[in-house]
């Protein structure tokens, strides 16, 4: 997972670009249209009224800009940002500590919410509904409770799994936004919008060619650009055309669509382990060494939506359209009748 030049994590080759490449208001955000029109309501009502903004759920696979879409929120909203995650969130003062020095109106980022322990998370309840904080203070049968008031704050929350937050939890957030895997269109803007801050030279087709492959993902998108611009250095090309762009990741073991040979071993094994599905996706994870979140959260969704592989009731089949990225194209239309038939069968 680690090497994927393709990874959605946040590695350390973005570090020193990815910050600099984040679109600080929503006009500059490309893509996600339905969100951005959502928030851009949300913010200005919220802003007319003289009020925080409501607490606001993000949620969707890696790298898709939810870190970026909450600084934009704050900057909207002309308030201060803290960023924090649920697992640097140790014990409860941790979160006191947090909560007790923001301003009024700030926007308090927490990615990775839904990896919060169950004791910290106890003591955001009053926080997001009442704006307080509980103390005990003594120990036994002398204790008390003491409710600190707080500054009206809100709160954004981001995790790659809406489904593993708890019900409370989940419930206290006044606006919920699923983010999508963004289309070639937009990733080509967003890569064009990226070489120009870095000073690449890049054509539209070289835009859109590098778009095709970065799996729906601008984390993606700006990672290969850097990598292509490399290869486009040192081999002579002044300007990264469609070519360039194929050439290099050809090298880089990326195909035509963005997928690496992890993606195609999983699809292999699904074929010639499970004779082509379904298959329990925790078999499935087993069978080719990966976890089997890391599956479901980070290779499947873009395979999916590629339409290469679908998700039944009884486990994940391979498509004809994954059968035939691999080049087994002649088997496609038999195998799934046949696929279709023993997921009947297995069923009674
Ligand atoms: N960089 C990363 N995500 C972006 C987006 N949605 N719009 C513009 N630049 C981005």
């Amino acid at each position: 997972m680690k090497d994927r030049i393709i990874t959605t994590e946040f590695t350390e080759q973005d570090i020193s670009t990815e910050p600099t490449l984040r679109p600080k208001s929503l006009d500059a955000y490309i893509g996600q249209n339905k969100v951005k029109k959502q928030m851009r309501i949300f913010i200005e009502a919220a802003k007319n009224r003289g009020e925080p903004l409501d607490h606001v759920l993000l949620y969707g696979p890696p790298g898709l800009g939810k870190t970026t879409l909450a600084g934009i929120i704050a900057e909207e909203m002309g308030t201060g940002f803290r960023v924090t995650s649920g697992p640097a969130i140790e014990k409860p003062g941790d979160l006191a500590a947090i909560l007790t020095t923001l301003k009024a109106g700030d926007v308090l980022f927490i990615d990775e919410i839904h990896r919060m322990q169950r004791t910290v998370e106890e003591v955001l309840y009053p926080a997001m509904e009442d704006f307080a904080l509980d103390i005990i203070i003594g120990k036994g049968p002398g204790a008390k409770s003491v409710r600190l008031d707080l500054p009206k704050f809100t709160l954004v929350g981001a995790t790659t799994r809406a489904g593993s937050l708890s019900a409370p939890l989940r419930d206290r957030f006044g606006v919920t936004q699923r983010l999508e895997l963004y289309n070639v269109v937009d990733l080509a803007a967003i890569i064009s919008r990226s070489a120009q801050i870095l000073g690449i030279a890049i054509d539209p087709e070289g835009a859109k060619a590098l778009a095709a492959r970065s799996r729906g993902t601008p984390r993606i998108a700006n990672r290969l650009l850097k990598r292509v611009r490399d290869y486009a250095q040192i081999e002579g090309a002044g300007v990264i055309d469609a070519k360039t762009t194929a050439t290099a990741l050809k090298l880089f073991e990326v195909d035509e669509k963005g997928l690496d040979e992890t993606d195609r071993r999983m699809l292999r094994a699904i074929i010639e382990k499970f004779d082509g599905g379904p298959v329990g996706l925790d078999t499935l994870a087993t069978s080719i060494g990966e976890e089997s979140a890391t599956i479901e959260e980070v290779y499947e969704p873009y395979l999916i939506q590629l339409g290469y592989i679908a998700r039944t009731p009884r486990g994940r089949v391979i498509t004809p359209g994954g059968k035939a990225h691999l080049g087994l194209e002649n088997a496609a239309s038999d195998d799934v009748s046949q696929i279709t038939m023993r997921f009947f069968d297995e069923e009674e």
